[in-house]
């Protein structure tokens, strides 16, 4: 598969979101859309109102990242809007399997996202049932934070197991990515690199996707 860039609406101008939607849709792969509760994370984004004004407009596909509390609550909601890639966090599931199955059951891929302090051994017994994971290369809850080095490793260490195990699962970065790691990302299996700051507080979001390329 091409690797992916996946702008974070996060760090999108949100007075003139149309502007940063077209970045997306003339040079990237992807929308990321954070979603955050307050309570999962100690910070609250954008919801619903946000992804139903993207979603009439994006040429590219929708993928939500849920930074909530209960997420089963809204899987059904999320795919009646066009989300195609959902992923939910490791930390606020019980059981992921049944909840990674329902996002399925809607026709959505279905990824499971953890932080950085989540040992990656508590992931592998789930590759199996994700279409993808979302490793955090930062503390989710903010948008601008610098990348965690040991991100590298568990990256192998996940690409690995995927490999040995011949799973259909794909490996999502998200947190201080920009053209100076995504590189190394890459070569260490990362298949869609997660970039909010790096592209939209650029002067050339264009050139800084391009430059993230393979
Ligand atoms: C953090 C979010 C990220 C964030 C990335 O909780 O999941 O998607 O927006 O932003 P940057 O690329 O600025 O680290
Ligand atoms: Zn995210």
């Amino acid at each position: 598969m091409k690797v992916k860039i996946a702008p974070s609406m996060l760090a999108a101008d949100f007075l003139h979101l149309e502007k940063s939607v077209d970045i997306v849709n003339k040079y990237a792969d992807m929308f990321h859309l954070d979603v955050m509760d307050g309570s999962l994370v100690p910070n609250i984004s954008f919801g619903f109102p946000i992804v139903e004004a993207i979603a009439p407009v994006a040429k590219k596909m929708m993928d939500a990242h849920l930074m909530i509390v209960h997420p089963e609550r809204y899987i059904e909601r999320f795919s009646k809007v066009g989300v195609k890639m959902l992923s939910v966090h490791y930390e606020a599931v019980r059981d992921p399997e049944p909840i990674l199955g329902l996002i399925k059951s809607f026709g959505m891929k279905a990824g499971l996202a953890f932080n950085p302090d989540v040992p990656v051994e508590k992931i592998i017994p789930y590759l199996y049932a994700c279409d993808f994971v979302l490793v955090m290369s930062v503390y989710a809850g903010f948008g601008g934070q610098k990348f965690i080095e040991e991100t590298y490793d568990r990256i192998r260490t996940i690409k690995q197991a995927i490999d040995e195990n011949k799973f259909r699962c794909r490996i999502e970065v998200d947190g201080g990515v920009s053209p100076e790691n995504a590189h190394r990302l890459i070569e260490c299996g990362a298949d869609m690199l997660v970039a909010g700051s790096a592209v939209f507080k650029a002067e050339d979001p264009a050139a800084v996707i391009a430059a993230m390329r393979p």
